[in-house]
């Protein structure tokens, strides 16, 4: 016997041998015990969003028992959607012998990256489905993206792959979480997780089809809009149809951008960025306006449910939007289930940045200190450089207990109030934003009206007349937030390269 034993005080060598192998299983992830919560816990679901600026409409969701008997949305294996002309011969022959196949299978799911790699096919699912289009017709997402070197689309966007549900039935889809959360990068990778860019900018043609539209096709889209977007409260709907000119209608047309989406509840006019998803997991509020508390991960698969149709479906006041609105985000009648949730929530919390290609050089380290001397750190405060805070829109004057709770600045950047004061996720707050992977993104402000860090530190953009290179309708000033406008010439260009290495 070695000499080693002699320490253990006569314990038999199996328990210590069998008790290390544990450990090591424990190191290697294979003792992974998921902690699931109960998605649709009625109390959870009353406490996670903030009430709106008007709190008597604020949103009253589905009851646990109605939301339970909601059937789950199996997730099935996906087949690639060839650029026009490039798909092999056979290739729809083929799909239609296929037999539908469901991927996302908890009782195979073991360690914690089994769980991560099931959340990533929760991310790129698409919920609602629809029948593929014809070989050699109109595509159902026309995107400028080019296909890889065989010829496949890229799968994020919507419509680019192919689901079997039922044999001889090929159908395609929309509304993944990785169809508006997936970035091109500049070299032409993807990067799941990032401000997604999916409003391609519009085809030429785009204010002429509304500009001949009938009159009849107008006002079935206002109609959509109506569920979309309506807030009675604020707008009825003769006045909310009046604000929708033709007019109005062609400049929306023509306005996309890129990072930049009108997500159901938002505001076709005034829409929000899309935020980055990378980092998440230290973020306290959810959406510009603070809307959805995140608690952990169970308040992020309730803001997936919400987002993924669910909120058209509440009652703002005794106002219903739709009664089976699923059918604009998911399938109607379907849900997520808490399994497929928690796996999505782990992907979201599992996602790292990019290397950074800017070095913190003298010039960056420059810029650190103009990012100390100018107060940005009380709000963009290090290391996830924001407070998570939130700050008023003009105008609004909180509840005491709201004031009281500690996530309150009592001040104002000054942006447009309409996101924070006009729609369905109108808390009447903006928060204070991580400046973490500024880099990576584009878009800035809430509505995404600076397209760059150069244009959002321009002080010509509060001019009255200043046409924005982001989200814009019309050539106007984008207000507010002017911290670092007018600073002398280098040292701004030192802080906006401090930003960049973020
Ligand atoms: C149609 C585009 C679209 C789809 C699909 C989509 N999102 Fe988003 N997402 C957005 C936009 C736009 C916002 C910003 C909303 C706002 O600020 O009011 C957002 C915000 C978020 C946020 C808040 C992040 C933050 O820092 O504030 C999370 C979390 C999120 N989305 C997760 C998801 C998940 C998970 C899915 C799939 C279940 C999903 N999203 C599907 C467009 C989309
Ligand atoms: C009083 C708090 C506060 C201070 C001080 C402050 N910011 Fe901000 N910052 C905000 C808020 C709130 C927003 C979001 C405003 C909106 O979108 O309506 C924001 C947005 C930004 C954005 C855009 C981010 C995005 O994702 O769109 C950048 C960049 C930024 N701030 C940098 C700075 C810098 C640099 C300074 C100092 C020169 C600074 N901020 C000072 C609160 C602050």
């Amino acid at each position: 016997m070695g000499g080693s034993y002699a320490t253990m005080e006569g314990e038999p060598p199996l328990i210590r041998l069998t008790a290390g192998l544990a450990m090591a299983g424990m190191i290697l992830g294979q003792q992974f015990q998921p902690q699931i919560p109960k998605v649709w816990d009625e109390n959870e679901v009353h406490t996670f969003e903030l009430p709106l600026a008007q709190e008597e409409y604020s949103p009253r969701h589905l009851s646990e028992k109605e939301y339970y008997a909601l059937k789950v949305r199996p997730i099935y294996r996906t087949y690639p959607v060839y650029a026009p002309g490039r798909e092999p011969a056979g290739y729809r022959d083929w799909l239609m012998q296929r037999e539908p196949e469901i991927l996302f299978d908890p009782a195979k799911l073991k360690t914690k990256a089994d769980w991560i790699a099931a959340g990533k096919l929760v991310f790129e699912a698409e919920p609602l489905l629809s029948p593929a289009p014809a070989p050699g017709g109109r595509p159902f997402f026309p995107t400028p993206l080019p296909p890889d070197k065989d010829g496949i689309l890229p799968a994020f966007v919507p419509g680019n792959v192919y689901i079997i549900r039922k044999k001889g039935v090929i159908e395609v889809g929309i509304n993944s979480c990785a169809g508006c959360h997936t970035r091109v990068m500049p070299d032409g990778s993807l990067l799941p997780g990032a401000q997604g860019v999916v409003d391609f900018p519009p085809p030429p043609d785009a204010a002429k089809r509304v500009a001949d539209a009938k009159p009849e096709a107008l006002q079935s889209r206002r109609e959509v809009l109506w569920v979309l977007y309506g807030t009675p409260w604020i707008l009825s709907k003769e006045q909310y149809f009046a604000s929708l000119s033709r007019e109005v209608l062609m400049k929306v047309a023509v306005a996309r951008r890129p990072g930049v989406i009108a997500r159901q509840g938002t505001s076709l006019t005034h829409r929000p960025h899309i935020p980055s998803l990378i980092g998440i997991e230290g973020r306290k509020f959810l959406d510009s306006t603070g809307f959805a508390r995140h608690r952990g991960i169970g308040d992020l698969a309730r803001y997936a449910v919400t987002n993924q149709g669910l909120d058209t479906m509440a009652r703002y006041g005794d106002w219903q939007p739709s009664a089976e609105s699923t059918a604009f985000s998911g399938e109607k009648g379907t849900r997520y289930s808490d399994e497929q949730l928690y796996a999505l929530g782990l992907y979201l919390y599992s996602l790292q940045p990019p290397t950074n290609p800017n070095v913190v050089d003298a010039k960056a380290k420059r810029g650190e200190k103009v990012f100390h001397a100018q107060g940005c750190a009380s709000c963009h405060t290090p290391p996830m450089y924001t407070n998570n805070k939130l700050t008023l829109a003009p105008g609004f004057h909180p509840p005491d207990d709201m004031l009281k709770s500690g996530d309150v600045m009592n001040l104002t950047v000054g942006t447009d109030p309409t996101l924070a004061m006009s729609t369905r996720r109108g808390t009447g707050y903006y928060k204070v934003p991580s400046l973490r992977g500024v880099w990576y993104r584009n878009a800035f402000g809430h509505g995404g009206w600076a397209d760059t860090l150069e244009e959002w530190f321009d002080p010509q953009r509060l001019n009255p007349d200043y046409l924005p290179k982001g989200y814009h309708l019309e050539p106007g000033p984008v207000k507010g937030h002017e911290f670092g406008l007018r600073l002398k010439a280098d040292d701004k260009a030192a802080l906006i390269a401090f930003l960049k290495t973020l």
